[in-house]
């Protein structure tokens, strides 16, 4: 098991990454889109596969994670991912780690206020918006459930001085 950040030469694999679990290379929040590979972005790899991947940016409101993904489910390395960027936005100074998620994806709402997330406000019709520009975005998500609004929480720290 390694952990690293993401290099120039891990960009493709990346992308490859991010369209296999996002269906496209591209992931929206608060209707703007990224392209997470072109991003910085913690590595996780077993036997040299891509076992696990967050990627973030940082700008004036702090460090927005854009996607987390775990192919080894419950073996912590969602956890450990997210205890990482929580490192490295108190490194760089950030009062704040944030992301946006759809509001079928209760399970990750869960684990994200286990780790002391707030759910800080409802986008309403966001996800509908942004299935305009994005058609891969599925109408209905987990457990069925129709996929509409983006939920966005939110963690407040202390930067390292
Ligand atoms: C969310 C995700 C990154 C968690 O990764 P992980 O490696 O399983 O994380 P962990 O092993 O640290 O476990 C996290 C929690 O989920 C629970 N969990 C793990 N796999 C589970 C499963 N299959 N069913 C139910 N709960 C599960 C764990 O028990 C743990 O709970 P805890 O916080 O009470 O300890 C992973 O499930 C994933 O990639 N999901 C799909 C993509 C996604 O929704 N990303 C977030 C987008 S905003």
């Amino acid at each position: 098991m390694t952990r690293s950040q993401v290099q120039d030469a891990d960009r493709e694999a990346v992308a490859q990454f991010i369209e296999r679990h996002w269906r496209s290379r591209v992931v929206m929040s608060r209707g703007r889109v990224f392209h997470p590979h072109e991003e910085e972005g913690i590595l996780e790899r077993r036997d040299d596969e891509i076992a696990g991947l967050l990627t973030y940016r940082i700008d004036d409101e702090g460090l927005e994670i854009l996607t987390l993904n775990s192919v080894l489910e419950g073996q912590g390395i969602g956890s450990s991912l997210m205890l990482d960027a929580i490192e490295e936005a108190r490194r760089r100074k950030c009062h704040r780690i944030w992301l946006t998620t759809t509001n079928d994806n209760l399970r990750v709402i869960g684990f994200y206020q286990r780790l002391g997330f707030r759910m800080v406000a409802i986008n309403l019709g966001v996800v509908d918006e942004a299935r305009k520009v994005k058609p891969q975005i599925p109408e209905v998500g987990y457990r069925g459930i129709p996929i509409h609004d983006e939920v966005v929480m939110d963690l407040q720290i202390q930067p390292y001085l």
